[in-house]
Formats: structure tokens, C-alpha cells, sequence
């Protein structure tokens, strides 16, 4: 477990595949993600109990309140360390609890932990351009622009540009 001023990461058990399936069914949180087809529940528990253990290269976190609220999930993917290079997705499935700082703090928290205790020397991630709410989180914790995929997205009938953002060691705020 890794905590931070308003979080506190851990492992996914078993049980979360309710609530994970309820977040995947959610079209406000989705909006700006790559969705898979809708996932059945008995999907969703068969995947997280088959689920193999979390390792460098495939790292993923629910977040919790410090009162122990379960509101997200954080995952660092394809950390390699020959390169030093993590990818980093995040998103909080409880609406209510969204512009409360707790997305900033878990960003924190785990590039902390990807710098500090994995040694990675730079985390990049994408984003749709208009998720200006994400937008914000990155670049508050020191995120910055890298790049731009046109088009690279679809949603509600249109196209949409991905944003590549990146943070090297040293740079987190
Ligand atoms: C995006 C998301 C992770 C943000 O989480 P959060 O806990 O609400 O973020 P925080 O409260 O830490 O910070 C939000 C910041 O964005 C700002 N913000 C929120 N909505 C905004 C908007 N529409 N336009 C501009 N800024 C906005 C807030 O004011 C705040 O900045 P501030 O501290 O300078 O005031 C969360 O809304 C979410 O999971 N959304 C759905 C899934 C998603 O889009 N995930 C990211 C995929 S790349």
C-alpha cells in the first residue's frame, strides 16, 4: 500500500470487479477513454480472479479515500527497465468525488513510486484534447505536452486529437 495526503493505493482484489464493472458502464466516465465493448459482470470477475500478479512491466492500483472509499483505479503499463519508460493511466469512477484533488494526489503518489522505487526516469501518458479536466491534473503534478496525434480518437461521431504528455525524474511537483 502507498499512501498520499488524500489516497491510499492498493492491490485490485476480486471484489472490486463489481464496482469496476459499474465504472466501465458509466458513459460520463468512459467519455474520454478507450472503451472495449461493454464487459458482462461475469466478465469482469472471471478477469480479476484469473488476473496474474502485479509485476515492473504491469502495475495496477485502486484508489482509495483515506477513509477507505474505493473511487479509481491508477496503472502503470509497459515499464521496461532498459529504458526507464512507464506508461501511466488513471481515472476516478465516482463522479461525485471528481474536482476534490484526490485524481492530483494519486498522480502524485504513483509517479513517486515509479521514480522512487522502480527507478524509472520518465512516465508518459495520452490524453483526448479536450478533456481539459486531465489536461489540468497532468500538467499541476508537471506533466508536459509532447506531442499531438490527430484524429486518433473517435467519439460521438467525431474525431478527436490525442495529446502526448510526459514527466521525467526530477520534474514531478
Ligand atoms: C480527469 C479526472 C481524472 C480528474 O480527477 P479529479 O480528482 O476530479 O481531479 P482534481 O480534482 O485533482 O483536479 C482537477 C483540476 O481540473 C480542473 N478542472 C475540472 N474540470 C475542468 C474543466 N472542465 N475545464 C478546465 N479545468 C477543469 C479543476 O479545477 C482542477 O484544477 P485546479 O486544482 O487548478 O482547480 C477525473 O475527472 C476522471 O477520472 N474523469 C473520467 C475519466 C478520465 O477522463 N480519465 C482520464 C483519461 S486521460
Amino acid at each position: 500500500m502507498v499512501t498520499g495526503d488524500r489516497v491510499r493505493l492498493r492491490a485490485v482484489e476480486p471484489p472490486d470487479a463489481e464496482t469496476l464493472w459499474r465504472w466501465h458502464g458509466d458513459p460520463e466516465v468512459m467519455r474520454w477513454m478507450d472503451a472495449p465493448y461493454p464487459p458482462s459482470l461475469a466478465q469482469t470477475r472471471k478477469q480479476l480472479e484469473e488476473r496474474r500478479t502485479d509485476s515492473y512491466g504491469d502495475l495496477n492500483l485502486m484508489i482509495d479515500t483515506l477513509d477507505g472509499r474505493t473511487i479509481g483505479i491508477v496503472a502503470l503499463r509497459e515499464a521496461e527497465p532498459e529504458t526507464g519508460d512507464a506508461k501511466l493511466d488513471i481515472y476516478l469512477g465516482e463522479k461525485d468525488t471528481w474536482g476534490q484533488g484526490y485524481a492530483t494526489d494519486a498522480m502524485r503518489v504513483i509517479c513517486r513510486y515509479g521514480f522512487d522505487r522502480m527507478r524509472l526516469h520518465r512516465i508518459s501518458l495520452t490524453t483526448i484534447a479536450e478533456n481539459t479536466a486531465a489536461r489540468r491534473v497532468y500538467e499541476k503534478v508537471g506533466f508536459v505536452d509532447e506531442g499531438r496525434m490527430r484524429e486518433a480518437f473517435r467519439r460521438d461521431g467525431k474525431w478527436h486529437d490525442k495529446i502526448i504528455m510526459g514527466l521525467l525524474e526530477g520534474e514531478l511537483r
